[in-house]
């Protein structure tokens, strides 16, 4: 089978999204991962590479001697992946795409939304792949929505609720300042604002990946607990979604009971669906005045592409790997079309235009806060 090559900057051993992303990009055997510099640690970083069987001759002290190296090699890697803190996406995916390699970067895609621009404009200019890993956008059941709203099965769309609550911060962070915290609650590390950025996008890729419809303005609030923190830990936002539809986002880190449970609501005029990440691969279909169904991710009831992502029975559960998996595959097939050049008419994914959608909605966030709770455009 035809593969493609990959490196991987950040992420190595200890680090939280690492190991996901190697799983995924791995699961469909369309990616290798060749060449690393998993850290700032040079030591560390070997330690990774012995750990997922990377030659040391492909394991590099700095991003600039991966790109500059790599780039140079006659079987270099095809695309890497960013997996850094937030502050160094930009510049290391702009590194890599100027020395033509792919990009798989994490989310939120960069600091700024100049910044997010310029990528695109890059990316665009140079014909580069460029994908964001909004996650739980990779579930097959938000395919099997997504066809559903564009069949007309629900009517037209009134209204939609979604969120992304977790408790991690106030089940962690002590009530009053107690020593050093991780990067996440540093501004400079980790941009304007800590859970827009971290879950919010994760809402609003959800909104439009599901229903298809763009956030056109917001009016957001935002709240801190523990009080002494720089940057926010609780997201209540209203939506403006176009042609009259209204959407309400909650993103929290102080959720109790919450460990990770995104959800989307959608109501249109002739029935309702609904998924929560706590049983991902259902979806609820209620048709007006009908009984509530239980749509299962793998069952033939469900429509081609859904099924296409699905790759155990249905009831057996996918979960975070996979759906690392359901971006990395059409990005890689994509690649491989592009490499041998065909033309690509397989699945989408988020791109580097959804990752620059996560950052006008994380700054109009900011914006509607600083400025008292009003409208602002995306
Ligand atoms: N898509 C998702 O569901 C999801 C989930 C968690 C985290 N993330 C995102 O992934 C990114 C990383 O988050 P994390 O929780 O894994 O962070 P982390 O702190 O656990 O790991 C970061 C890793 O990057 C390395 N690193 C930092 N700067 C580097 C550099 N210049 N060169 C090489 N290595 C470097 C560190 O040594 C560490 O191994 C963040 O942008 C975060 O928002 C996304």
């Amino acid at each position: 089978m035809k593969k493609t090559s990959f490196g991987m900057v950040g992420g190595g051993l200890g680090s939280f999204i690492g190991d996901v992303h190697r799983h995924g990009a791995m699961i469909d055997d369309l990616a290798a991962l060749r060449a690393g510099c998993f850290s700032r640690s040079r030591e560390k970083s070997l330690e990774t590479a012995r750990a997922w069987d990377i030659p040391e001759d492909r394991v590099y002290g700095t991003f600039q001697e991966m790109a500059d190296r790599e780039s140079a090699r006659d079987d270099g890697i095809d695309f890497v992946t960013v997996a850094t803190p937030n502050s160094s996406h930009y510049e290391i995916a702009k590194y890599f795409l100027e020395k033509n390699i792919h990009v798989m970067c994490d989310k939120p895609v960069t600091m700024t939304v100049e910044q997010a621009e310029d990528l695109k404009r890059i990316a665009e200019e140079r014909k580069l792949l460029f994908a964001v890993s909004y996650a739980y956008t990779g579930y097959p059941v938000i395919r099997q929505a997504r066809r559903m709203i564009e069949d007309g099965i629900i009517g037209r769309m009134l209204y939609v609720r979604a969120g992304h609550p977790e408790d991690w911060v106030i089940s962690s962070v002590p009530e009053e300042p107690a020593g050093n915290l991780p990067w996440r609650f540093d501004p400079n590390v980790a941009g304007e604002s800590l859970c827009c950025a971290d879950l919010g996008t994760h809402a609003e890729q959800l909104i439009e990946q599901f229903t298809g419809l763009t956030i056109r303005r917001v009016l957001a609030k935002f709240n801190t607990w523990p009080a002494y923190l720089p940057l926010e830990t609780n997201v209540t936002a209203l939506l403006d979604l176009g042609d009259g539809i209204t959407g309400e986002l909650w993103a929290s880190q102080i959720a109790i009971g919450k460990e990770c449970s995104p959800y989307i609501y959608v109501v249109g005029t002739k029935g309702a669906l609904e998924w929560n990440h706590e049983k991902p691969d259902i979806l609820k279909y209620t048709e007006l005045n009908g009984p509530t169904q239980l749509l299962s991710a793998g069952r033939d009831y469900m429509g081609a592409e859904s099924r296409s992502i699905t790759r155990v029975a249905a009831g057996h559960h996918e979960g975070y790997f996979e759906v690392f998996g359901n971006i990395y595959r059409p990005f890689c097939e994509n690649l491989l079309a592009l490499k041998e050049g065909k033309a690509y008419e397989g699945l989408s994914y988020p791109t580097i235009r959804e990752g620059l959608n996560g950052m006008k909605f994380i700054h109009a966030c900011v914006e509607s806060e600083k400025r008292g709770n009003i409208w602002i455009d995306l």
